[in-house]
C-alpha cells in the first residue's frame, strides 16, 4: 500500500525568533533538516518511480523540498499555513499585548477563532478537503510538506481523530510521520531526523 509521508518544513527564522505566519526562509538547522529529509526520501521511496513531493507556495516548504531530487513537486496554495491575519509576523506575546481580547478568545475556542482577516483551524479543515480527495486518489507515495496547523488537521482526518483535538496536537518539527491505509486501519510510524 501507498504510504503518505508528512513533515513541516525545516525550520524558519520566524520559527526562531517565535514569530507567526510570514514567509520567511530556513534557519541553519532548518537546512540541515532539508538534506537529511532529502537522503531519508530518497532511501525510503527508492523503488517508487512515481511517488511526488507537495509543497505549499511558502518559501520554508520550497527550500526543504529542493535538496530532494527524482520526484515530481507541486505546490498547492490550499497547503499553506493558517492565515494570522493582523497577527502576521507577530510573536505570541506581543499579541497578548497589543491585542488582549483577541488572545483570550483565541484560548478560549482555539478549533473556530479566526484571526480578523486571517482564518480559523475550522476554514483550514474546509480548504484542505480537495487536497484530500487527491491524496486519497493517489496510487503512489505522496510526501507533504506543510506547516503546524495544517497537519494537525491533514493528520487528524487520517489517523482518525477527533475535531476539537485538531488546534493542539504536537506536531513537531523535524520529524516525518508516515502513514499507511491498510485494511485494519491506519498504521503510522514516526521518524525524528533532528532534536
Ligand atoms: O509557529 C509556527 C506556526 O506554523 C505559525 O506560522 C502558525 O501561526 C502556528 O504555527 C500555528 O500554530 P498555533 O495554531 O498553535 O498557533
Amino acid at each position: 500500500p501507498r504510504p503518505i509521508l508528512l513533515t513541516r518544513h525545516g525550520e524558519s527564522l520566524h520559527n526562531v525568533r517565535g514569530r507567526v505566519g510570514g514567509d520567511t526562509v530556513l534557519s541553519e538547522d532548518g537546512e540541515l533538516y532539508s538534506k537529511k529529509l532529502a537522503n531519508f526520501i530518497e532511501k525510503r521511496l527508492k523503488n517508487e518511480k512515481t511517488a511526488t513531493i507537495w509543497t505549499s507556495t511558502l518559501q520554508r516548504t520550497i527550500l526543504t523540498a529542493t535538496p530532494i531530487v527524482g520526484f515530481p513537486k507541486i505546490q498547492w496554495r490550499a497547503l499553506d499555513e493558517i492565515n494570522s491575519g493582523v497577527c502576521d509576523g507577530m510573536t505570541y506575546e506581543e499579541i497578548k499585548k497589543i491585542m488582549p481580547e483577541e488572545y483570550e478568545s483565541r484560548k478560549k475556542d482555539k478549533l473556530r477563532y479566526r484571526y480578523p482577516r486571517g482564518e480559523s483551524y475550522l476554514d483550514v479543515i474546509q480548504r484542505l478537503e480537495p487536497v484530500i480527495i487527491e491524496l486519497e486518489r493517489q496510487r503512489a507515495p505522496v510526501v507533504v510538506i506543510s506547516h503546524q496547523a495544517v497537519l494537525r488537521a491533514l493528520y487528524s482526518y487520517f489517523a482518525d481523530r477527533p475535531l476539537r483535538e485538531v488546534p493542539d496536537m504536537e506536531m513537531p518539527l523535524h520529524t516525518i510521520i508516515e502513514i499507511q491505509m491498510g485494511v485494519t486501519g491506519v498504521e503510522e510510524k514516526r521518524y525524528k531526523l533532528m532534536d
